[in-house]
């Protein structure tokens, strides 16, 4: 690949001489703040949708179903599309902000765009915690979901682009750890909240996402720009310069050209958007968009945001219903560590592969045990059954937290090349937050139709998905960012099909020409990635 200078061979994989220095821990630990805001929007409405004030507040409709017993199925009391608009409503405006995100991720870099997403936040916070009608809640929903399209664009990239690569996958997961921290973190605010006497409750739980919010601000103005963000916008010294002081070496030349050489690469694109559309970039972008329609259709956001209403749904009190969702929301945290302390050991496929398994298991056992106990009109789902179903959950969850909830972020941003990184960013984010939407918006609906077979038909998508990993998910561990497309996409034994065309962006003598007229390996056996 890059001629000369890389640090030893390791299994297979070069590296770029690269410590783990302090600067960028601390750096990854303040932009995976974002993660913390995101979290918390999952989080909070599921809790405050199950208090009686916020709902007679602002959807009588709703708070009469759950007051009359008599009324409704229990499956479908919570069934109403003014409620999961509130919810939906912060995704759709999430995917459009996006777009505008990856203008400025490109042209402003990714630290701007952080601190736009952190003010976002602060606005939209004030103006859901001082609601007085439903309109001030959605266009509050409707600022934190541009600040969620900011955010979700930058800090992934971000983190990507500033580990080093023996770490990538760890660190980029601070992003997803954040993301369960702040799911935990309103489960536990809202179990405090909704004994709060007095009907003001729900607004106390809205108002602590200022805390995350400020939080992601205050890292964003602390935090350097990724050394590939400065080269692409022509700051080359500068670039340097933070590259030196991030990898704690003298030694960043091979690392420095290689940005260079993606950075020039990438400015021959003009119409970034466009060009993901080439057949050459179809691999990344079929991978992006499976990953995230996958994510969503594990059903996990059924859980992260209706766990409370679902609860109640099956029998739990409301107490136990938000109790339950935060002994959820704590195996979530604690199996994301698992998954960064073994992404870059035992790689992303595993897990992948390993989730699968126990995800369909738990999926099944979830749907029985409804199937035979949970009627329309009659729950009777005792004490032992109740405990079945949580750990059930837990099982779900736990595994999701260790393969699709933080892969799903990691893999989109590390293989599209420098090019196209922020236009894929952006789709990433859009369809994560299009399928989040169809899942806000129809899970109640759903759950009122297929009632417990809700449960089968996620699990028949993770059936799906776990086949998709198999065959057409390239193992990306211990490969460096910028190296991707010559020793992942071109080695892959379906994808490398579409890579046929790369000369047209391979001018002569440069390293990529050079890989194709070598046909360099990177020593992955393409048979090892069935
Ligand atoms: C997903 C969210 C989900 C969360 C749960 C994230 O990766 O994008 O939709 O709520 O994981 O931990």
């Amino acid at each position: 690949m890059t001629a000369g200078g890389l640090a030893p061979a390791k299994a297979g994989a070069v590296e770029f001489e690269a410590k783990i220095t302090p600067i960028v821990i601390l750096s990854c630990i303040m932009a995976a703040t974002g993660g913390l805001m995101f979290g918390y929007d999952v989080g909070v409405s599921g809790g405050v949708t199950a208090m009686p004030d916020f709902l007679e507040k602002f959807f009588p409709d709703v708070y009469g179903k759950t007051q009359d017993p008599n009324l409704n199925s229990n499956y479908c009391k919570y069934d109403n599309q003014s409620l999961q608009m509130f919810t939906s409503s912060l995704y759709l405006a999430g995917l459009v902000a996006t777009f505008f995100a990856s203008w400025t991720t490109r042209n402003l870099g990714r630290k701007p765009t952080m601190l736009i997403a952190g003010v976002f936040f602060l606005v939209g916070v004030v103006i859901n915690a001082a609601a007085q009608d439903l309109a001030m809640l959605i266009v509050g929903r409707v600022l934190l979901g541009c600040g969620v399209g900011f955010a979700n664009q930058a800090v992934p990239l971000f983190l990507s682009e500033i580990a080093p690569t023996r770490i990538r996958g760890g660190l980029n997961i601070l992003f997803q750890l954040n993301v369960t921290i702040g799911i935990l973190f309103a489960n536990l605010v809202n179990y405090g909240t909704a004994k709060i006497k007095g009907g003001w409750g729900w607004r106390l739980s809205l108002g602590l996402a200022g805390f995350p919010a400020i939080l992601l601000t205050a890292g964003a103005l602390l935090v350097l720009e990724t050394p590939n963000s400065l080269i692409e916008r022509d700051r080359l010294d500068e670039g340097k310069t933070v590259l030196r002081k991030i990898r704690g070496t003298d030694n960043i030349e091979p690392e420095f050209l290689e940005i260079v050489e993606a950075s020039r690469m990438s400015k021959e694109v003009k119409h970034p958007f466009r060009n993901l559309l080439k057949r050459r970039n179809w691999p990344q972008l079929a991978i992006t968009v499976a990953m995230q329609i996958f994510q969503q259709f594990t059903g996990i956001n059924a859980i992260m945001f209706y766990a409370p209403v679902l609860f109640d749904t099956v029998g739990f009190g409301s107490d136990a219903s938000l109790y339950s969702a935060v002994i959820i929301g704590a195996v979530n945290v604690v199996s994301t560590g698992v998954s960064i302390y073994s992404v870059d050991k035992v790689g992303r496929r595993m897990l992948l592969l390993e989730a699968g398994v126990q995800m369909f298991f738990a999926q099944v056992v979830i749907a029985i045990i409804l199937g035979i106990k949970v009627k329309d009109n009659s729950s009777d789902l005792h004490r032992g059954f109740g405990i079945l179903v949580v750990l059930m959950v837990c099982t779900f969850v736990s595994a999701f937290a260790w393969s699709w909830g933080p892969l799903g972020w990691l893999i989109p941003s590390e293989t599209f090349p420098l090019e196209t990184r922020s236009a894929g960013q952006s789709v990433t984010v859009c369809v994560n937050l299009i399928f989040t939407f169809v899942m806000a918006q129809a899970f109640l609906s759903m759950l009122c139709t297929l009632k417990y077979g809700i449960f089968l038909f996620f699990s028949a998508w993770v059936l799906i998905m776990s086949i998709f990993v198999v065959f057409l998910l390239p193992e990306t561990k211990n490969i460096p960012i910028e190296e991707m497309t010559e020793r992942v996409w071109k080695k892959h034994w379906f994808w490398k099909r579409f890579m046929d065309d790369n000369q047209e962006v391979a001018a002569p003598g440069t390293k990529a020409d050079h890989s194709l007229k070598n046909g360099h390996s990177n020593g992955l056996d393409p048979a090892s990635q069935l």
